[in-house]
């Protein structure tokens, strides 16, 4: 389906369980995706379905009780499945960059922003003090922060939203990695700043050439920032596609009632349609689909037994697609 030798990251059968912990099911379940080098994947879904697990397990930064297996996993034609905990650690410093919903949570707050990025940057790169000072100057204004020798003296409580998450991407691609991992990078700011931010994910993208796993439960962004679509539901692949095939038609009963949800212009004064019943806080074990007990679609044979996937660039886990476009 996809060209191996563009793949950057390959990873097949992720699964994260609790299995200490009776009662909690496997919240990433037998997950399969491929990174390309210079294309964004969106891993698309809702509160619970996994999305977060998935990039922790990439990064081995798993909680405390949680076990991965994973048959591949493979970086720039690398086993980085079984590693130790300093070259995982290198792993995160230098070939996968990542930025999280909240900036403050992963910025020092008692530090002056450039103590921070030339330390990250100087952890790996072996550079004297002066050539890592100028190396931050240049990512804050390759992240358009003017004036960066004034900021790189200031503290993360002083800049706004916007620039700390502008600030933690000039930290994530500080050594190029080869991936950058960003998950809901922009739920918290204003719609005008998310543009900015995501634009200029883009725009850095495409300089270092790198890959890019875009954690959204946003249909409409994935939309616009991505190349290739995957669907979550309770740690299930449900839907895997390329974006605009993917929006021409879904083939999953889920993704169709997603996209039926997002509200567009012109219906504002229609109630918006909704997805009946919840998705599974805690997904329950069944050995069937997990969206049979909400899907219109669903026969006793859903319930039974998981359905093949079908598909070959369109990809849909489910025994009752909708007609292909
Ligand atoms: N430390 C943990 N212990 C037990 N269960 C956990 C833990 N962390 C996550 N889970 C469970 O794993 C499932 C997936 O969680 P995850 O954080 O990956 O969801 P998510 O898709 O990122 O959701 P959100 O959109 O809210 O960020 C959830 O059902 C959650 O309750
Ligand atoms: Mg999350």
């Amino acid at each position: 389906m996809r060209d191996a030798v563009s793949e950057v990251l390959t990873v097949e059968d992720l699964t994260v369980s609790f299995p200490g912990r009776a009662g909690i099911p496997t919240p990433v379940n037998h997950l399969s995706f491929a990174l390309e080098a210079g294309k964004t994947l969106a891993l698309v879904g809702e509160s619970g379905s996994g999305k977060s697990l998935t990039a922790a397990a990439l990064l081995g930064l798993l909680p405390e009780g949680a076990q991965r297996t994973v048959r591949t996993l493979r970086l720039a034609g690398r086993d980085i499945a079984t590693l130790s905990e300093k070259d995982r650690r290198r792993l995160r410093g230098c070939d996968m960059g990542m930025v999280f919903q909240n900036p403050l949570s992963a910025l020092n707050p008692s530090r002056r922003l450039g103590a921070q990025m030339t330390e990250s940057y100087r952890l790996y790169s072996g550079a004297s003090a002066t050539a890592a000072r100028k190396q931050a100057r240049e990512l804050l204004t390759a992240v358009d922060i003017p004036d960066a020798e004034k900021w790189l003296e200031s503290y993360p409580h002083q800049l706004s939203g916007g620039m700390r998450q502008r600030v933690m991407l000039a930290m994530a691609v500080i050594h190029r990695p080869k991936i950058l991992i960003a998950d809901e990078p922009t739920t918290a700011l204003d719609v005008l700043v998310q543009t900015q931010i995501l634009n200029l994910i883009q725009r850095l993208q495409k300089t270092y050439g790198m890959a890019t796993l875009f954690i959204t439960h946003n249909l409409a962004l994935a939309a616009q920032y991505s190349d290739t679509i995957l669907v979550l539901y309770a740690g299930r692949r449900l839907e895997y596609a390329p974006t605009a095939r993917f929006f021409q038609g879904p083939r999953h009963p889920y993704s169709r009632a997603l996209l039926d949800c997002i509200p567009t212009l012109g219906r504002h004064r229609r109630a918006l349609l909704e997805i009946s019943g919840n998705a599974p806080a805690r997904p329950t074990e069944s050995p069937g689909c997990p969206f049979a007990p909400r899907c219109e679609r669903a026969t006793p044979e859903c319930v039974r037994a998981l359905p093949p996937e079908q598909g070959d660039i369109h990809r849909t886990l489910c025994l009752h697609p909708l007609e292909p476009v």
